[in-house]
C-alpha cells in the first residue's frame, strides 16, 4: 500500500503541468517552424520552372534549330550533330532574359548588347561567361529538363552536349 502525502500529490501536479506546458510550447514551436518552411520554399508548380519541365517530343526538335520553352524559360539549342543544349534565358551579365534573334542568328541581349552563339558562348558585350545550362534526359521520346539544378560554366565543352542517341 502506498502513502502520498499532500506535499507530495502537489509536487506530482506540478510537474505534471510542467510537463504540458513544455509539451504546449514544443508543440507551438513545431507549427510556427512548419508554417516557415512552407512559406519560404520557392513556389513550383508542378511542371513548370523550378522542376522538371517536359519540353516536348525529340522529334519536334529540328537539328540546327533553337526553341524557346516558356514554361522552363529555357531554349533547346538542338545542334547540327543532333546534339541538344538547354540553355537559361537569363544573361550572366546582370540577368536580363535573352532572346534567340533568328534574324541574326544568335542570343542577343537587350540590355548591354551581349551576344552569345548557340552553344550559349559569349561572342560579344559585357557578359562575363556563357549562359547556364540545365541538364537534359529524355523520357518516352521527350526531352525533360531539370529547371532546379543550372549549371554555370566558364567556357563551351563538348561534354555539356546531350546526345539523345545515348541514352539506353
Ligand atoms: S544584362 Fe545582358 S548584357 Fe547586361
Amino acid at each position: 500500500m502506498t502513502i502520498q502525502t499532500e506535499a507530495h500529490k502537489k509536487l506530482n501536479r506540478r510537474e505534471f503541468l510542467s510537463w504540458l506546458w513544455g509539451a504546449s510550447l514544443v508543440g507551438l514551436f513545431g507549427q510556427a517552424a512548419a508554417a516557415m518552411v512552407q512559406f519560404f520554399k520557392p513556389r513550383q508548380k508542378p511542371g513548370g520552372f523550378g522542376g522538371e519541365v517536359v519540353a516536348g517530343d525529340l522529334e519536334e526538335f529540328e537539328p540546327g534549330t533553337v526553341s524557346y520553352v516558356r514554361e522552363g524559360r529555357f531554349f533547346i539549342s538542338r545542334l547540327e550533330d543532333g546534339g541538344v543544349l538547354a540553355l537559361w534565358q537569363r544573361c550572366t551579365h546582370l540577368g536580363c532574359t535573352v532572346p534567340w534573334r533568328e534574324d541574326e542568328g544568335q542570343f542577343h541581349c537587350p540590355c548591354h548588347s551581349s551576344f552569345f552563339n548557340r552553344q550559349g558562348e559569349v561572342t560579344g558585350g559585357p557578359a562575363p561567361r556563357p549562359l547556364d545550362l540545365f541538364p537534359v534526359s529524355l523520357k518516352d521520346g521527350n526531352l525533360v529538363v531539370d529547371t532546379n539544378h543550372p549549371i554555370e560554366r566558364q567556357a563551351f565543352e563538348a561534354s555539356q552536349v546531350f546526345f539523345p542517341g545515348e541514352v539506353s
